[in-house]
């Protein structure tokens, strides 16, 4: 994902240097042959104008492509245990939740190796995985409850301390579980 990120701007700066200043040689072109052709501001000045706004239009463009695809459009995904109608692998309906075992317990009958590492995230060491998965299917990829970009600001709200780090890597289009896993890790903060 950061190789992505970094080959993507190492593009862009190589593009904007090809893209020299057509319209300033236009300008040039067209004002020779015909007259009454509008002033021009100083060439350097359109140039770097007209840099910064291609620039700033594929930065956009690189952006949006980049976050759709990574908010998980068309990555729906489906739990084998439901796909495959195993519905009595978690449901008992003699019991009042309807589940074979509490929420709670559910999902490390199966999944009982999801936490590793010294740090554990909240709500994954509490069983709370329902807060983040459907159990049956979504649209997201990994049964995620909502798409990347909303996953972790629905309970992460409070001001960061790395701040400014983050703003800055927010604003790149990387997610939250780009660098951090959401379960558990050997780093603190589950720095992957
Ligand atoms: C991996 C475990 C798992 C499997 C497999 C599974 N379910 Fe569920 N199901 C759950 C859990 C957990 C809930 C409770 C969801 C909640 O409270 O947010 C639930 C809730 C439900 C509900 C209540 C309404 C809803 O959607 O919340 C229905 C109906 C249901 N399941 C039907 C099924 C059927 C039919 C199958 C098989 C095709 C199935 N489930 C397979 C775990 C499972
Ligand atoms: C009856 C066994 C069983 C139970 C119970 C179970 N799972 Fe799974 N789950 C599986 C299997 C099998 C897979 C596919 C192999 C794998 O990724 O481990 C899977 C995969 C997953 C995946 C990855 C899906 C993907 O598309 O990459 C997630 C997320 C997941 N389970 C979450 C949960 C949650 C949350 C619960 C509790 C509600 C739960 N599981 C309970 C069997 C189960
Ligand atoms: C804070 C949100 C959050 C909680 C809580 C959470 N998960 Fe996840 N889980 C994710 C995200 C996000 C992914 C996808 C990671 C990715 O694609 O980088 C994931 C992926 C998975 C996967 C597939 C990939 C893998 O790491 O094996 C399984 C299985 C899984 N979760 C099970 C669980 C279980 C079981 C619980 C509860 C003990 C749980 N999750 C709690 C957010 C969460
Ligand atoms: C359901 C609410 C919830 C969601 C969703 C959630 N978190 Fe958390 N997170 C918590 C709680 C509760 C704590 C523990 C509070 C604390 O230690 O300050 C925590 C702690 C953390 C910490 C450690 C903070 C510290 O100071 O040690 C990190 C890092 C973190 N979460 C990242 C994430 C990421 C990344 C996601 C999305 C994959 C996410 N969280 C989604 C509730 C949530
Ligand atoms: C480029 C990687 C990267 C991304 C993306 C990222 N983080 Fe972090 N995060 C870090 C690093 C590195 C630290 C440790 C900062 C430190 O030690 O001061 C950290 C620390 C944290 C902490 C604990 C300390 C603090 O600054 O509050 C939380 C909570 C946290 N991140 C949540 C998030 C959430 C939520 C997102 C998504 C909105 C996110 N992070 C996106 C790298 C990242």
């Amino acid at each position: 994902m950061r190789k992505t990120l970094v080959a993507m701007f190492g593009m862009l700066v190589a593009s904007a240097a090809l893209w020299g200043c057509d319209p300033v040689t236009v300008h040039k072109v067209t004002s020779t042959i015909f007259d009454g052709v509008p002033a021009m501001p100083p060439a350097e000045q359109y140039c770097e104008d007209y840099h910064l706004k291609k620039l700033q239009e594929e930065k956009e463009a690189a952006l949006k492509k980049n976050s759709a695809s990574a908010a998980g459009e068309g990555e729906g995904s489906a739990h084998p245990p439901y796909k495959q109608k195993k519905c009595d692998n978690c449901h008992d309906k003699s019991k009042d939740s309807g589940l074979k075992k509490p929420k709670e317990q559910l999902c490390f009958m199966c999944h009982p190796k999801i936490l590793k590492g010294y740090f554990l995230h909240g709500p994954a060491a509490v069983g709370a995985c329902l807060e983040c998965h459907d159990p049956h299917s979504s649209p997201n990829k990994s049964l995620m409850k909502l798409e990347r970009a909303k996953l972790c600001v629905q309970c992460h709200r409070e001001p960061r301390q790395a701040k400014a780090m983050h703003d800055k890597v927010t604003a790149t289009g990387l997610f939250c579980m780009d660098c951090h896993d959401p379960h558990s890790g050997q780093a603190k903060y589950f720095l992957k």
